[in-house]
């Protein structure tokens, strides 16, 4: 069994835990100012969305070929599950937070601008009601999100700092020996020391 993810996997969780934080505050900026910054956040926050939409369908895509290291054998199973249950959550609103956020602004007939020439196409037909629910449903998941991620790190440092058990090394980057040195790389052995050959005499 490994003893962490693959490092493709390590590199989108902390790029996208970046992009995901950066999002839920633009997206609280964006509902409480009436200044003229409200156009350039939301130009910030539809193609970011857009983008940990597709890096979280790559990112699920990775998962399902490369699975993922055991938890510590000793953790007990009702944490197991609610590991298992928490992360399966954050996939979810990693995954569905942009779809519905793309559905709303097509059922309010808003173009999904994404660069200057790029639009991509409405997903649901434009529909008032439909968009003040989504515009909710949105909100509140994007709270959720955010109390998730919260249970999230205070577990981590959790694993970190009290069981000390090494989970939040395996998406971490520190060389393999410092996880354990067992793993690390057997020392070259030393070469045995060659005589230089003799040169015959003249
Ligand atoms: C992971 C991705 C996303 C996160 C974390 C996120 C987060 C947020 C948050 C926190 C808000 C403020 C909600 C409120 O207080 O009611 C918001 C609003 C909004 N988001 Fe997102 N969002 C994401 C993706 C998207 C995408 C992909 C789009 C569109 C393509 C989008 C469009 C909007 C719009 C139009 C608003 C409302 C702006 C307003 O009413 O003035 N979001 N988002
Ligand atoms: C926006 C923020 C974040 C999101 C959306 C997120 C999402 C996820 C997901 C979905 C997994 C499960 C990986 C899998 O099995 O495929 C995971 C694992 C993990 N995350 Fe995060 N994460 C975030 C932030 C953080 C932070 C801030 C920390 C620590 C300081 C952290 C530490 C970990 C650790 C240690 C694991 C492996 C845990 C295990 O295998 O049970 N994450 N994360």
């Amino acid at each position: 069994m490994p003893h962490r993810f693959p490092l493709a996997i390590r590199l989108l969780h902390w790029t996208m835990a970046l992009l995901i934080i950066a999002m839920l505050f633009i997206g609280a900026a964006m509902v409480s100012t009436a200044s003229p910054a409200y156009a350039s956040l939301i130009a910030l926050h539809r193609p970011l969305g857009i983008a940990i939409l597709l890096l979280a369908a790559l990112r699920l895509v990775l998962r399902f070929a490369t699975g993922a290291p055991p938890l510590p054998a000793d953790l007990p199973r009702v944490q197991q599950r609610a590991a298992r249950g928490a992360h399966i959550l954050l996939y979810l609103a990693m995954i569905g937070l942009p779809l519905i956020g793309w559905a709303m602004l097509s059922a309010g007939g808003y173009p999904v601008r994404l660069t200057a020439g790029f639009v991509l196409p409405p997903i649901v037909p434009r529909d008032a009601l439909a968009y003040g629910l989504l515009r909710q449903t949105h909100g509140l998941i994007a709270f959720a999100f955010f109390a998730l991620i919260l249970g999230h790190l205070t577990v981590a440092l959790i694993h970190r700092f009290v069981r000390r058990d090494g989970v939040l090394e395996t998406m971490g980057f520190a060389r393999a020996a410092a996880l354990d040195p067992e793993l690390a790389e057997p020392e070259e052995a030393d070469e045995p020391e060659v005589e230089p050959a003799e040169t015959p005499g003249p």
